[in-house]
């Protein structure tokens, strides 16, 4: 069934069941890439809140969380602007980090995470996102862990918001129409 969030209608796109299914299958290979080694997980909020949540009770290795925030986005409509980071107080130097996404559409926002934790010195920097637009992205560096590649349209649900609300939804939904004028 369609919803509708700020007047826009939203069509079920990904149900709970099937993200719980492969966010498993997600920390499966985590915990197998990471055998003996320890991780500290470093979500970046408000979006990876729920998936980060999910995720690490999915993996089976001694680990710390972390969470940091940087913004990138206004509406529906990447800004391409990137404010610094908040958040991150401890000392990274030597640990093998895994960054947990959303959703990596143009690629920008996790470019300059990517750049600004490097300069850190962390062990090993890993990437973890449960969606990615391939037709929006601007890069070519890896992504590690990837949930689900998607179309370039808009979602929102399980941590995803429309400007503030959406973000409760324990299933994924997509803009119903191609564009949207806000
Ligand atoms: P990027 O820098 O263009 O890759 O955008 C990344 C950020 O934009 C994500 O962390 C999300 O917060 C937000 N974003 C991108 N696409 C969507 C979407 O379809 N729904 C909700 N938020 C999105
Ligand atoms: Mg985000």
């Amino acid at each position: 069934m369609s919803i509708r969030i700020h007047n826009q209608e939203f069509s079920p796109f990904l149900d709970e069941a099937k993200i719980l299914i492969e966010v498993k299958n997600l920390g499966q290979r985590i915990t197998k890439d990471f055998e003996g080694e320890e991780l500290l997980v470093i979500g970046v909020l408000n979006g990876a809140s729920i998936f980060m949540a999910d995720l690490c009770r999915a993996i089976d290795l001694p680990l710390s969380t972390s969470f940091i925030k940087v913004k990138s986005y206004v509406g529906t409509e990447s800004s391409g602007k990137i404010r610094s980071i908040l958040g991150l107080e401890e000392d990274i130097a030597g640990k093998n980090i895994l960054i947990v996404e959303d959703i990596v559409d143009t690629g920008i926002t996790m470019k300059y995470l990517i750049s600004e934790i490097s300069n850190l010195n962390p062990a090993k920097i890993s990437i973890a996102t449960l969606l990615f637009k391939p037709e929006a992205f601007q890069f070519n560096y890896a992504l590690d862990y990837v949930g689900f590649e998607i179309p370039n349209k808009f979602v929102v649900g399980y941590g995803l918001d429309y400007d503030g609300l959406g973000r409760n939804l324990p299933s994924i939904y997509q803009l119903s129409v191609s564009q949207l004028i806000i």
